[in-house]
């Protein structure tokens, strides 16, 4: 695998990915990164376990067309999915990342006893969570709750109003989420809602976004493996698989600066 100046690929099923690029572009100032966000099969939560390894292996490929070092799985949906076939498949070109198994790595370490997890169905009903936080922290006790109604509601631009308030409070007043010590925010889209979440546990309740974990995990791994980029950094370049303006201006939330998105129909 050659190192020095090949850009991060990271893909999410939309535009939410792009909470965890924000994380990278901070901790990793030095790098370029390349995104692709799958607009076009918007939202994966919904989508079988199937069709999602056939889009990630596809963004993959393209990322990789841009001689990617890394691929990273923005996604909770797609890692859940995905991660493994993309291990198997691609991981004598680039390193593969995913933004479930930092996340369990991190909770596992702090020993937490009674541990919540909101996500997609698809996230939820996988039982990635549980299986790997099983073992790597056997005594924590987790309960998952599916939370689909979120995606759609940050999409829409729903935050810190009533309607927000009254979904999250609905979901998040489930007895499975009773006497957790922390929440783990299993959908990259969530850490918009963090604050809001974090309220209605009176902040008694860690919240646990994945985003600087996983932006911490890649600074580490490319540091393991000397490939931490000395150069000069390329361009940063966004793409996603169908454009509307709307797209243009929620990922301005979502990476917290005015970006410029580029239609990529990698599905014709
Ligand atoms: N951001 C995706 C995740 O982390 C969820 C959005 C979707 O359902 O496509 O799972």
């Amino acid at each position: 695998m050659e190192t020095g100046n090949r850009p991060i690929g990271i893909f999410d099923s939309g535009v939410g990915g792009l909470t965890v690029a924000h994380a990278i572009r901070q901790t990793l100032p030095g790098e370029q990164i390349i995104y692709f966000g799958d607009t076009a099969h918007l939202p994966y939560g919904d989508k079988s376990e199937e069709a999602i390894r056939g889009y990630s292996k596809r963004i993959a490929e393209f990322l990789l067309g841009y001689d990617a070092k890394v691929v990273l799985i923005a996604c909770n949906s797609a890692s859940a999915s995905a991660y493994e076939n993309l291990l198997a498949e691609y991981s004598n070109k680039a390193l593969i990342l995913d933004v479930i198994n930092p996340v369990v790595e991190y909770v596992a370490a702090r020993h937490f006893e009674r541990l919540g997890v909101i996500g997609t169905k698809r996230t939820i009903s996988s039982g990635t969570y549980e299986k790997k936080l099983h073992e790597a922290a056997p005594g924590t006790v987790l309960s998952s709750l599916a939370t689909p109604l979120l995606v759609p509601m940050i999409e829409e631009g729903f935050i810190f109003d009533d309607i927000s308030n009254a979904i999250i409070r609905t979901y998040l007043s489930d007895t499975r989420l009773q006497k957790i010590n922390a929440l783990i925010l299993g959908c990259t889209h969530y850490p918009i809602i963090r604050n809001q979440i974090s309220k209605f546990f009176n902040f008694n309740v860690e919240v646990i976004d994945s985003a600087r974990i996983v932006a911490a995990r890649l600074r580490e791994t490319l540091e393991r493996h000397n490939m931490v980029n000395r150069g000069e950094a390329g361009e940063d370049l966004f793409f996603i698989s169908d454009y509307t303006e709307y797209f243009e201006k929620i990922a301005r939330m979502f990476f917290e600066s005015s970006i410029n998105l580029q239609k990529a129909d990698i599905w014709s």
